[in-house]
C-alpha cells in the first residue's frame, strides 16, 4: 500500500495525523464539512469573544485524541486487534457530533428532536457518508450508531467516546479553554492518555494517573461554572430561544414572517423532515434570518432579533426562583414598560455536575489489581457535589433606568435576595 499521511496543524494538539485514507474521505464528506459552519459553543462568543471555533475543529480534535488513545492501548494491551475496530473508534470520534445544528442546545428546547437523533439519521441516511462507511462493510454504519447510542456491543469504543473519561470531553475542555482564553480547562492530556488501562472489559484509569484525572475533573467543574453556564451565555441562549419561538409561532399562525425554506421545513412540525432538509440548516441560516427578522413588522420579533444582533442581551439576576406573586408582579411591570412578559421575563436553573459516580463512574485500577471508583480514592472528586444556581433574566431597561416601575422591579428582585 502506498504510504498515506495528512498532517493538519491544530492549536490544541499541534498536529492532527490522518494515516488512513478512508478517514480522510470521511473528513471530506459534506456532512462533516458542514460542521465548519456551526460554532462549537453556540452563543458563548457573545460572552467570550474568542469562542468562535467550530464543531469541525472539535470533531477533528476528538478524532486525534482517539487516535492517540488507540495507539497507546494497542501498544500496551493489543487492542484494537482489527482495522475494523480501529476504524470504528476513529470514526465514532470524528462523527459523534455530526447531528448538531446551529445553537443546538437552544434549538432542542423549542424543536423536539435531539441532536443525537439527527446524528443517527445522518449516519444511516446521508448517501455520501453512508457510501464511505459501507466501504468497510454493510453493517458498519449501524455498528457506529450502536456505539453512539451505547448498545454495549463494542464496550471499549463506546466508553472512549461516551463516558466520563472520553475523548469528546478531553478535546472540548482543552479546546474551549484555549479559545475562550481561560486557564481553567487545562490538564495534561498526554499523561491522561498514558494512564488509560483495559481491565475486565472496561476502560480504567491507572492509579498513577489519579492526579491527572483529578485535574481533568476539576477542569470540567471550572469550565461549567465559569464558561458553559456563564449567566450572560445562558441569557443569550434564552434570547435565541425566544426569537425562534416568536418567529415559529407567528409563522404557524399564518402571519407573514420572512422564514427561510430550510427552517420552514423544520417548523412545519411534520415528521417528514429529511436528512437533506436538516443538513441544509447551519448557523448562517439563522444569522441571516435574525437579520431579516430585525426588520419585521412584528414589534416583538424585530426587537428580540435586534437585541441579539447588537448584543443588547437580557440582564441576569442571580437569586432564588420567584414565587407566584413575584412572577405576577414582574410580568405586570414588564407589560407596563412595554415588554411582552412571555418573551422578556424568564428564569432558568443551571446545574453543574463535574463528576457523577452513580452507575458509570470512572474506575481506578491499582498496581495490585484492585478496582475502585474514582470518588472513593480521591477526596477532591468526592468534594465536588452537584450544584445549581437560579438566574432570572430581564431586559436591562427593566432594571437600570430611573422610574417608579423600575424601582418596583428592583424591589421585587432584591427583596428575596436579601432575605435568602
Ligand atoms: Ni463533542
Amino acid at each position: 500500500m502506498v504510504h498515506f499521511e495528512k498532517v493538519l496543524k491544530d492549536p490544541v494538539h499541534d498536529e492532527i495525523r490522518v494515516d488512513d485514507p478512508w478517514i480522510w474521505q470521511l473528513v471530506n464528506t459534506s456532512a462533516v464539512q458542514r460542521l465548519r459552519r456551526i460554532r462549537q459553543l453556540g452563543t458563548s462568543y457573545l460572552t467570550f469573544h474568542g469562542a468562535e471555533h467550530s464543531r469541525f475543529t472539535h470533531s477533528l480534535g476528538a478524532y486525534e485524541t482517539m487516535r492517540r488513545v488507540v495507539e497507546h492501548l494497542h501498544r500496551e494491551y493489543g487492542w484494537p486487534d482489527s482495522t475494523r475496530e480501529r476504524r470504528l473508534a476513529l470514526s465514532a470520534a470524528l462523527l459523534h457530533d455530526v447531528g448538531h445544528g446551529p445553537f443546538s442546545h437552544t434549538f432542542e428546547r423549542i424543536y423536539p428532536l435531539h441532536h443525537e437523533h439527527w446524528t443517527k439519521r445522518i449516519i444511516l441516511e446521508d448517501q455520501e457518508l453512508r457510501s464511505v462507511l459501507n466501504q468497510v462493510d454493510e453493517a458498519f454504519a449501524s455498528d457506529l450508531v450502536g456505539v453512539l447510542q451505547k448498545d454495549g456491543k463494542f464496550p471499549y469504543v463506546q466508553q472512549l467516546i461516551t463516558s466520563q473519561l472520553d475523548v469528546d470531553r478531553m478535546d472540548y475542555l482543552l479546546r474551549d479553554a484555549l479559545h475562550t482564553g481561560v486557564t481553567y480547562g487545562r490538564f495534561e492530556l498526554a499523561r491522561l492518555v498514558r494512564s488509560l488501562a483495559l481491565h475486565e472489559g472496561t476502560v480504567m484509569l491507572k492509579q498513577s494517573g489519579l492526579h491527572t484525572a483529578e485535574q481533568y475533573i476539576l477542569a470540567r467543574y471550572f469550565m461549567y461554572t465559569q464558561v458553559y453556564l456563564h449567566p450572560v451565555t445562558v441569557g443569550s441562549d434564552i434570547l435565541v430561544g425566544q426569537i425562534l419561538r416568536r418567529a415559529s409561532e407567528l409563522w404557524r399562525e399564518g402571519q407573514w414572517v420572512d422564514m427561510p425554506d430550510e427552517l420552514a421545513a423544520l417548523f412545519s412540525g411534520e415528521d417528514q423532515v429529511t436528512v437533506e432538509d436538516y443538513l441544509a440548516i447551519d448557523e448562517s441560516t439563522l444569522q441571516y434570518a435574525f437579520r431579516r427578522w430585525s426588520k419585521s413588522e412584528d414589534r416583538v420579533l424585530a426587537n428580540l432579533a435586534r437585541r441579539f444582533l447588537d448584543r443588547k442581551l437580557f440582564a441576569p439576576v442571580i437569586r432564588p426562583e420567584p414565587n407566584s406573586e413575584e412572577w405576577a408582579a414582574l410580568r405586570t411591570a414588564a407589560r407596563a414598560l412595554g415588554f411582552h412578559p412571555d418573551y422578556y421575563v424568564s428564569g432558568r436553573s443551571s446545574e453543574v455536575a463535574a463528576y457523577v459516580y452513580r452507575g458509570e463512574g470512572i474506575l481506578v485500577l491499582s498496581d495490585d489489581g484492585r478496582v475502585n471508583e474514582l470518588s472513593r480514592v480521591s477526596k477532591i472528586v468526592r468534594s465536588l457535589n452537584p450544584d445549581s444556581e437560579y438566574r432570572l433574566f430581564l431586559p436591562k431597561e427593566m432594571l437600570e433606568s430611573e422610574g417608579p416601575l423600575q424601582h418596583r422591579v428592583l424591589s421585587i428582585v432584591q427583596a428575596k435576595q436579601e432575605s435568602s
